[in-house]
């Protein structure tokens, strides 16, 4: 972890602060609110009484626990001695409840096939999945992974794991062979759930042949349970006997009868890489009570969900986004959701309100990076649909630029659905810093303030608490239900990333500024990371990525501000002697770190230089190249080695190549 300043210039966030609009809530949304202010005050009275009471009430109990927390920093345990199945809570007792009828999911696949699922149906299809996960032999503590396009059998994929406690770990469709290797081999999966190919950009993506490449390398893995999904599009999926199985040769003559099976509270839910500060990624844990009380609870109040709603979340199930708000949030809450398989700009970049008015969307939560774009297609598009359903909007996965917020405020919102502009990550489970629609009265850009039961502080370099007015390290002084319970296979590493920065306070990585009303402005991250487009990459694996290519000798990489993007990646690459440097291959290895990782870190710039800016003990400075990333003066340059460097590659990086 760098000791560095947090990310943003101050000036930039004092003009942001300095705007002074701000947007009290409707009284009439308020008046409906699921959220009100007095919890602020209950929760902070006495929070861990906060978080049983809500406990109690909010989740189906096989067994009652008997301990809300054991904290033995940094590892928590949260309602102990509680038994619980997550699937039930998302599922069954809504059932039960006479609600089996009530739609869960309508799919929209990209090519306009679609499909209505129901909480019988999911209920139903969840159970003979989970008795084919029997057949195949996987059992409690067995791992899964899954690699499948957004189409209905991947939730329910999840949800029969989560029946029979085999913990999950779902790899994001657009990672690579290579990535799902790391991640299986880590995880050490038993089976891997997975489809033929989805359809993006009316063309079919293939899976399989990804999964047949990784399991050259992944000795765990006994089977792969295939969904057809583009079938004839896509000729030749190549099924290995006794390895490869159909999913409707298996699943669908199971028996459609799978008791829940009662769990621990810390039983181990799943397991979600995401990019750290080294090239290899983590496994971040999550367990079942704390999270599905995380999730359902500020899936309730952040987004104000009632019985009638239509919630959109349109992330991807991939990301924590959608395991925490299109999964187990909304599911448990009984609510109606959306699920749409493909690119907002197929077969235009009208398909998003198109199908808001078709199914009368009433709540959206996007990404700030997805906003921009559809800024960038001009208002006329969206106004030729009727998005009047919409009654809240939500951001989430970077920060929001004012200008975005208003654009999506005024031209989506129709300038009076409220924003939540919520911050999280992978490692928090579920929504920390959230206005609470119908309470705060919000400022475009800002995430506001902590939810209630959240302890989060602004911190100098020393974990000291800043004044109002002032910037530093984002820290969260308390556990909470839904954190993650550690670093797959290492603990250690778990304690140094996340605790070892400021002892007893949890670091998130971000940078943050709290003005004078005590309101909270995200800065972006302050170690190795990039944000690209709301993705988490570590500058350390993609420069990896880079030197894993013959030709290279060395690499450095940042992140660079992106109008569209947020971040978007810059390549310093030194070529071994005698190698050729040029367009193509650059090209070449722009391909390659696609290949690696996948598509999402392809550098969009890539330089090549002589040599890179190194301290006189051979640390890289990627302060100074950020500098000639973003065209700004030069810091600090005493400390090179060879104080030349910066001034050639400044002078190679005018012609930067930008794909
Ligand atoms: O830098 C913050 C940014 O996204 C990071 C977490 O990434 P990930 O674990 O992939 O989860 C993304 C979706 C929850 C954070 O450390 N981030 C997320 N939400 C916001 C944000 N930055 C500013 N404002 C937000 N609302």
């Amino acid at each position: 972890m760098t000791a560095e300043q947090p990310a943003g210039s101050g000036a930039e966030i004092e003009n942001l602060m300095a705007e002074g609009r701000s947007f009290p809530p409707d009284p009439g949304f308020a008046a409906r609110a699921n959220a009100t202010k007095e919890l602020y005050a209950e929760a902070a009275a006495d929070p861990e009484a906060f978080w049983a009471k809500l406990a109690r009430e909010r989740i189906t109990w096989q067994e009652p626990f008997h301990t809300t927390l054991e904290w033995d920093l940094p590892f928590a345990k949260w309602f102990l001695g509680g038994k619980l199945n997550i699937t039930e809570n998302c599922i069954d007792r809504h059932v039960a409840a006479g609600l089996g009828d009530k739609v869960a999911y309508h799919w929209i696949g990209e090519p306009g096939d679609t499909r209505t699922i129901t909480y019988a149906d999911l209920l139903r299809e969840v159970q003979k999945t989970a008795n084919a996960l029997k057949e195949l032999g996987v059992g409690t503590g067995d791992r899964v992974a899954i690699y499948m396009p957004m189409i209905p059998e991947l939730p329910i994929a999840m949800l029969a794991c989560a029946r029979i406690g085999a913990p999950h770990t779902v790899v994001f469709g657009g990672f690579s062979a290579e990535s799902l290797v790391d991640r299986i081999n880590d995880a050490q999966a038993k089976l891997v759930i997975t489809a033929d190919g989805g359809w993006r950009r009316g063309k079919p993506v293939d899976l399989k042949s990804a999964v047949d490449e990784a399991l050259t390398r992944t000795p765990s893995v006994e089977h792969t349970l295939v969904v057809r999904r583009v079938g004839d599009a896509q000729p030749g999926t190549a099924m290995t006997a006794g390895r490869d199985l159909w999913w409707h040769e298996i699943v669908d003559r199971q028996a459609a009868d799978c008791p829940a099976i009662p769990l621990d509270s810390e039983h181990m839910l799943y397991l979600l890489y995401t990019s750290g500060t080294t090239a290899k990624p983590k496994g971040i844990i999550h367990t079942t009570a704390g999270y599905l009380l995380g999730t359902s609870l500020t899936h309730s109040w952040v987004f104000d969900v009632k019985p009638d709603d239509v919630y959109w979340c349109a992330a991807d199930i991939g990301w924590v986004t959608g395991h925490s708000y299109i999964v187990y949030g909304p599911l448990a809450n009984a609510t109606t959701g959306l699920l749409y398989e493909g690119a907002p700009d197929t077969p235009s970049w009208e398909r998003w309100w198109q199908i808001i008015e078709d199914y009368k969307v009433t709540i959206l939560y996007t990404a700030p990076t997805a906003i921009r774009a559809f800024m960038k297609q001009g208002e006329a598009l969206p106004r030729k649909h009727d998005l009047s359903s919409l009654r809240l909007l939500g951001s989430v996965g970077e920060p929001i630029n004012p200008e975005a917020w208003l654009w999506y405020h005024e031209n989506i919102g129709g300038g009076s659905a409220p924003i939540v502009d919520t911050w999280w990550q992978t490692e928090t489970g579920s929504i920390l810093i959230t206005p609470l629609p119908g309470v705060t009265t919000t400022k475009p850009g800002s995430a506001t303030f902590p939810f209630p039961g959240i302890e989060a502080d602004v911190v100098d370099a020393n974990g000291a608490s800043v004044p109002l007015g002032s910037g530093g390290y984002l820290v969260l002084k308390r556990p909470w239900p839904s954190m993650l319970r550690g670093i797959y296979g290492d603990p250690e590493r778990y304690r140094a990333t996340y605790w070892g920065r400021f002892p007893g306070m949890y670091f998130a990585g971000d940078g943050a500024k709290r003005d004078s009303e005590g309101y909270l402005w995200l800065l972006g991250r302050v170690d190795d990371v990039m944000n690209v487009s709301g993705h988490r990459i570590s500058t350390i694996e993609v420069e990896s990525a880079l030197v894993d290519h013959p030709s290279v000798a060395e690499a450095a990489v940042v992140g660079k501000e992106d109008p569209l993007t947020g971040q978007a990646i810059f390549a310093f690459v030194t070529t071994k002697a005698g190698i050729e440097t040029g367009d193509a291959l650059a090209a070449q290895l722009r391909d390659h770190v696609a290949k690696v990782i996948g598509g999402i870190a392809k550098p969009k710039y890539l330089i090549f230089t002589p040599d890179l800016p190194k301290t006189r003990s051979g640390k890289i400075m990627r302060r100074l190249l950020r500098d000639v990333a973003e065209g700004r003066p030069l810091g600090d340059t005493t400390t090179l080695a060879d104080a030349g460097v910066v001034e050639t590659i400044r002078a190679g990086a005018g012609g930067a190549d930008d794909e």
